[in-house]
């Protein structure tokens, strides 16, 4: 099997997802599966009538592969790379996610309607407009209130606003200053501050699942944010909710992040581009070879079912800090 992987930064480095790479390559390495690493901006397409041999690498044609995986660091996700993976598909290469689902499920109000509108549990959802209305705020979201750039990741555009002072504060300065910025207001979630689950999605499986914990005084839980992880059995709800969300935002990959609530789970939201180093520490599972066996399968090549091995994660818990 033939993989490329579509990855803008040096994979030497220590840039977001370049370990992920790393790791790919190397198990691959230890499988029938030949990976080759591209940066988005060595394609050129030509669009021509009879739209065969319409991508070149280096100026030059090349055979495609057989799948193509983009594992875009934040700054990589652009137009570019979109229509990079767009050509891919329609020049009939599947390609795990598509251009389509990475747009929608960056966008995180996108995400939200999505999943309100199918009834899943989402956290109250405000779209920011300025002026922005106080009292609307207030009786529909309340406060503290988590404030979040639309487009964000990794945790750097997440803030969690405690009184309306401070955010009425806030907001006259990004009127004055950034109106055009496009944020979300969150109801904030107490039950789960500076906790959440992320569950690991392959092709319709849960492969793995950890809890992560903020560091002292943080409430995000992202492990880019300094975060502890530790390995999670779980339950039925998780899982079941971590499924339905990637297949009704139809990712094949997917990192779903869920809050606690006194109910259950909330979902707080969905990952094309999750990374998995703390996962596989928290535990001790193999992410890229799920991978590269959801690919033989949808190839029609072997690949075995995930099912058979997700039960028996028998790895001692463990807190890893990063
Ligand atoms: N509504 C919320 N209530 C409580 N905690 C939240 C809420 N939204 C986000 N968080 C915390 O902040 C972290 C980052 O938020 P998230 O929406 O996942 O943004 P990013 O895409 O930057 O990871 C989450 O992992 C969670 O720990
Ligand atoms: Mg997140």
């Amino acid at each position: 099997m033939n993989v490329w992987v579509l990855y803008g930064e040096d994979t030497d480095s220590s840039v977001d997802l370049a370990y992920e790479v790393r790791r790919m390559v190397a198990e691959a390495q230890k499988m029938d599966v030949n990976v080759e690493v591209f940066r988005p901006q060595e394609f050129d397409l030509l669009i021509t009538e009879e739209n065969r041999d319409s991508i070149l690498v280096h100026g030059q044609h090349r055979p495609l592969p057989d799948i193509v995986f983009p594992y875009l660091a934040e700054n990589d996700r652009n137009f570019f790379s979109f229509a990079v993976i767009r050509q891919l598909r329609q020049l009939g290469v599947p390609v795990l996610n598509n251009e389509k689902t990475i747009e929608k499920v960056g966008d995180k109000l996108h995400t939200h309607q999505i999943l309100a509108r199918e009834g899943l549990p989402t956290p109250t959802t405000l779209l920011a407009k300025f002026p922005v209305n106080l009292e609307l705020v207030e009786k529909h979201v309340g406060f503290p209130v988590v404030v979040k750039t639309r487009l964000g990741s990794n945790g750097s555009g997440v803030f969690l606003i405690e009184h309306q002072n401070a955010f009425s504060d806030l907001m006259n300065l990004i009127e004055e200053t950034n109106p055009n910025i496009q944020l979300i207001f969150q109801k904030f979630v107490s039950f789960s501050k500076g906790r959440d689950l992320r569950l690991f999605v392959v092709d319709g499986h849960v492969v793995a699942a950890m809890e992560r914990r903020a560091k002292e005084g943080d409430f995000k839980a992202n492990y880019s944010t300094g975060g502890t992880v530790q390995l999670f059995e779980p339950d039925a709800e998780a899982v079941d909710l971590a499924l339905r969300t990637s297949e009704i935002l139809n990712i094949d990959i997917a990192g779903v992040d869920l809050l606690f609530s006194e109910e259950g789970y909330t979902i707080c939201e969905a990952n094309t581009f999750p990374g998995f180093k703390g996962l596989e520490q928290a535990t001790g599972e193999n992410i890229p070879r799920y991978i590269f066996e959801a690919m033989q399968r949808r190839l029609g090549l072997s690949g075995h079912n995930p099912h058979a091995s997700t039960g028996d994660i028998d790895i001692p818990v463990q807190i890893v800090s990063q």
